[in-house]
């Protein structure tokens, strides 16, 4: 099939006009190089087909959802069955809270659960509850850290009033001294301290927090009576069926989880210990979606699918093979990648690119050779890849030689 891109471009036409600018948030394509494919007409496995017939292999997984593969048999019959009874309906189905009971025995720190529809909902619904059970103010958020789009954590100050972030004192990840220093700062008022599993820095790096961080962060909210809040929304199920730092033995008092938790069916949730079981449950949060019985359906076939078929090592393992393989082929062309995170949420930067034109360049060779990825972004391995890696490889080859081609050697 030959790259072609004509039915998308009229697509992004068409959007320019009838949303603000374009397609919005994490989907826009503003940033990325020009005529990169937006629009997604179907996708199965690791795979997605755009407007024009072509298909790639997907190293995005929607931005983290897609975990077991697009269409999960296993998943769409769950599906398909609850669908068949009901979704959204004026009470919950008996299957919210078997996902509920299914959640709180796989989080070696969930005696509870509640679930809502984005990681922004989570992460937020974790401070509120932070605080109603502390009856304080403070939240200490490591610099450089996305937690969603909510007024207290949205990057952009753009019609954000001040107040929304007065309460927030920000530290620098993986270092303890900072985070001391942000908890002095915080006196007595301190509520609790939000931190991810990995710090992603788009455009820059990902780095895994140190046991030793882990425990620091656990042993300080210890010492102050505050919450120690996982925010696990990019990483859920990718490491553990549990809290990722469980892999840490640090448990959080308060969990966030999201993107993964149906396989791509709109549902997170947040997870949470005895301690503050009365600060959840004096805390109002809702939402008109928030009880659908689809989205419980898929999740407990994701769970199941995932336990049953070896997910996350497979992940790992198809992660590894894709860092070695573009590692081998860089050198082998004379570039070298600076690839960092973990192999299941893999970043990859061109050394010696300050301006990422070879990055960007690399991105649009590699979307005509059929491989979707993201020139800054971090991506996201999914266990179908472990079909697709070895081809991926063959179609990034194509790309690293075009790209030397076009830059010579990246000195
Ligand atoms: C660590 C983290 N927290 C929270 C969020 C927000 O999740 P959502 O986009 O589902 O609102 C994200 C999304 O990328 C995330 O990576």
């Amino acid at each position: 099939m030959q790259y072609q891109l004509d039915k998308d471009l009229a697509l992004r036409e068409r959007a320019a006009t009838a949303f603000p600018a374009g397609i919005y948030g994490h989907m826009s394509t503003t940033p990325l190089p020009q005529n990169y494919p937006q629009f997604i007409e179907k996708a199965d496995g690791g795979r997605i087909w755009g407007y024009d017939g072509f298909e790639y292999i997907d190293l995005l997984c929607a931005y983290g959802p897609n975990i077991l593969g697009y269409k999960h048999p296993k998943v769409e019959e769950a599906v398909r069955r609850q669908m068949a009874l009901g979704d959204c309906t004026t009470g919950p189905s008996a299957i919210m809270v078997e996902l509920a009971e299914k959640m709180i025995d796989n989080g070696q720190h969930a005696d509870w659960s509640l679930f809502c529809k984005n990681g922004s909902d989570a992460t937020t619904i974790c401070l509120m509850i932070a605080r109603a059970q502390t009856g304080r103010n403070k939240i200490l958020m490591a610099q450089g850290t996305y937690h969603g789009v909510d007024p207290w954590c949205n990057w952009s100050r753009v019609g954000i009033p001040d107040e929304a972030k007065a309460n927030l004192i920000t530290f620098k990840y993986n270092d303890s001294a900072s985070l001391e220093e942000a908890a002095t700062l915080a006196g007595d008022d301190l509520a609790g301290i939000i931190v991810t599993p990995n710090l992603h820095e788009v455009f820059v790096t990902q780095e895994l927090a140190t046991a030793e961080f882990a425990k620091k962060v656990r042993s300080l909210c210890d010492k102050k009576g505050a919450a120690l809040i996982l925010d696990d929304v990019r990483c859920s199920y990718r490491f553990s069926l549990g809290s990722t730092w469980e892999t840490l033995g640090v448990l959080p008092d308060l969990c966030a989880m999201g993107k993964t938790l149906a396989n791509g069916y709109a549902l997170s949730a947040v997870t949470g210990g005895d301690a503050f079981r009365d600060g959840a449950a004096k805390s109002f949060t809702t939402g008109s979606y928030w009880f659908s019985s689809v989205a419980f359906a898929a999740a407990l076939a994701t769970i199941e699918a995932i336990e049953a078929e070896d997910a996350i090592s497979r992940m790992h393992a198809a992660g590894t093979k894709l860092r070695e393989g573009l590692a081998q082929q860089a050198n082998s062309y004379g570039f070298t990648l600076h690839q960092s995170g973990p192999v299941q949420m893999p970043l990859f930067l061109f050394d010696g690119d300050p301006e990422f034109r070879l990055g960007q360049a690399f991105c649009n060779e590699a979307m005509k050779a059929g491989v979707y990825l993201h020139p800054v972004h971090n991506m996201f391995i999914c266990a179908a890849h472990d079909k697709d890696i070895a081809e991926a490889l063959q179609r990034t080859e194509l790309a690293f030689e075009a790209v030397k081609k076009q830059f010579g050697t990246a000195a």
